[in-house]
C-alpha cells in the first residue's frame, strides 16, 4: 500500500521560537530533535517517522544525527534518509541536518578519532546513507588527543570547501580545546558555527568555562541530553517502565543511575514544576533556555506524545529568583 501524502502544518513557523546561532546568519529552533536513540533498525520505523513529521509540523527545522546512531551503526541516517526521500522531500531547504564523526564507527585504525582520513570518509558515507549532496552541519564529535587538532580542523574546512557541509561544529571539546580549535577554523575562513555539549540540570559542566568561550568566540550552543536521557521527566517516578531507555539494553543509562538520592531530587523538582503549571521535562528545558548563550536544546523522544509535551516548554520560559534559588537548593 502506498503511504499517504504528508502535508506539513501550514502554521509551523508561527509555533516555534528561533534563536540566532552565535554571531552567524543561522537561526535554530529553540527545541531541536536528535536521532541517537529510537530511530535505528531495532526501533519501529513508523513511530520514528511520525515523531519526525510531528516535529516538522511544530516548526522543528533541525534534526541531529551522527554516523553511528542506530543501532546498528548508520541505521538512523538510513531511516532518516528514507523519510527525506519521501515525506520531507519537498522541504530540504527548510531543514538543517547535521551529522558527526569522532567515535567508533568501523573496524581498524581509520574508523574512529579525528584524522582527516576518518572524517572525510565518514562524511561521504553519511551523505550516501542520508541520500544528500551535503549536510548543513558536520561536527568533529570529540577531541582526539591522538590527532593534531590542526589535522581535524583542516578536515572540517576541507568538507566545507568540497561542498559536503555548509557549516562545521565541535562536540564534547573542553573550553581550552574549543578555544584552540575555533581559532584554527577562524584562520581557515570556516568559523565554527556551533558547539554541542552535554548540559542539563544534572550535568552542569558547560558552566565551568565553556559557555564563556562560546560567547567570546560568537559560537552557538546546542545542548544535548537536556532531560538527562529521561531522568528529568516523569518517566521513572513510579519505577522503570518496560519500554524506557533504562529497561532497554544500553550502556548509557542503567538502573544503577536511579539512586534514592537522585530520585528524591527529581521528585522535588517535579513538585516545583507542578507548582509552575509545567511538567518536569518542560521546566528542565525552560531552565536551560533562560541562558541566551544556549541556542537550542537538543531533545530525544520515543513518542509523539513526549515530543508534544516537551514543546509545551516554550509556553513558560521565565523563572522567578525564588524558583531559581529553589532549584539550586534541590540540586545542591
Ligand atoms: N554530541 C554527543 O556526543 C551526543 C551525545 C548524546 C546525545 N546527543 C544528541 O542529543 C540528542 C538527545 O539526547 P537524549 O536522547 O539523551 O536527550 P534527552 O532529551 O535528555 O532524553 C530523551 C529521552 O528522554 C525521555 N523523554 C523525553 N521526553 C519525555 C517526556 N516528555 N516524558 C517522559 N520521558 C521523556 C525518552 O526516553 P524513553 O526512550 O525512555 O522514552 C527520550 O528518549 C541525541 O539524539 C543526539 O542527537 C549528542
Amino acid at each position: 500500500m502506498k503511504d499517504l501524502l504528508y502535508i506539513p502544518a501550514p502554521d509551523r513557523y508561527e509555533k516555534m521560537m528561533y534563536r540566532k546561532c552565535g554571531i552567524s546568519g543561522i537561526a535554530l529552533p529553540a527545541i531541536s530533535l536528535g536521532l541517537w536513540h529510537n530511530f535505528g533498525n531495532f526501533d519501529d520505523f513508523v513511530t520514528g517517522r511520525n515523531i519526525i513529521c510531528a516535529a516538522f509540523d511544530a516548526g522543528i527545522t533541525h534534526f541531529d544525527l551522527a554516523n553511528n546512531y542506530g543501532p546498528p551503526y548508520g541505521s538512523a541516517e538510513e531511516n532518516f534518509g528514507r523519510i527525506l526521500r519521501n515525506e520531507l522531500k519537498p522541504f530540504r531547504d527548510e531543514l538543517l541536518i547535521s551529522s558527526k564523526a569522532g567515535y567508533d564507527m568501523w573496524p581498524g585504525p581509520y574508523g574512529n578519532g579525528g584524522s582527516r582520513k576518518y572524517l572525510i570518509a565518514s562524511c561521504e558515507q553519511s551523505l550516501k546513507r542520508l541520500g544528500l549532496e551535503y549536510v548543513d552541519i558536520f561536527y568533529s564529535h570529540r577531541f582526539d588527543p591522538e590527532t593534531p587538532v590542526e589535522e581535524t580542523m583542516y578536515a572540517l574546512d576541507q568538507l566545507v570547501r568540497q561542498g559536503k557541509a555548509l557549516y562545521v561544529g565541535l562536540s564534547n571539546y573542553d573550553p581550552e580545546q574549543t578555544f584552540i580549535a575555533s581559532q584554527i577554523l577562524e584562520e581557515l575562513g570556516t568559523p565554527c558555527l556551533i558547539h554541542q555539549p552535554k548540559y542539563s540540570m544534572l550535568v552542569r559542566t558547560p558552566e565551568e568555562g565553556l559557555l564563556d568561550v562560546l560567547e567570546e568566540k560568537g559560537i552557538g550552543a546546542i545542548v544535548f541530553s537536556p532531560l538527562a536521557q529521561g531522568l528529568l521527566t516523569d518517566r521513572y517516578l513510579n519505577g522503570i517502565p518496560d519500554d524506557s531507555r533504562v529497561a532497554k539494553p544500553n550502556r548509557f543509562l542503567t538502573k544503577e543511575h536511579l539512586t534514592t538520592e537522585l530520585m528524591d531530587k527529581i521528585r522535588r523538582l517535579n513538585s516545583l514544576a507542578t507548582e509552575r503549571g509545567q511538567s518536569l521535562s518542560q521546566m528542565a528545558l525552560a531552565w536551560l533556555l533562560r541562558d541566551p548563550r544556549v541556542t537550542s536544546v537538543l531533545i530525544g523522544a520515543s513518542s509523539t506524545e513526549q515530543l508534544n509535551i516537551n514543546l509545551g516548554a516554550l509556553k513558560r520560559l521565565e523563572f522567578t529568583e525564588f524558583e531559581l534559588n529553589h532549584i539550586e537548593e534541590i540540586l545542591a
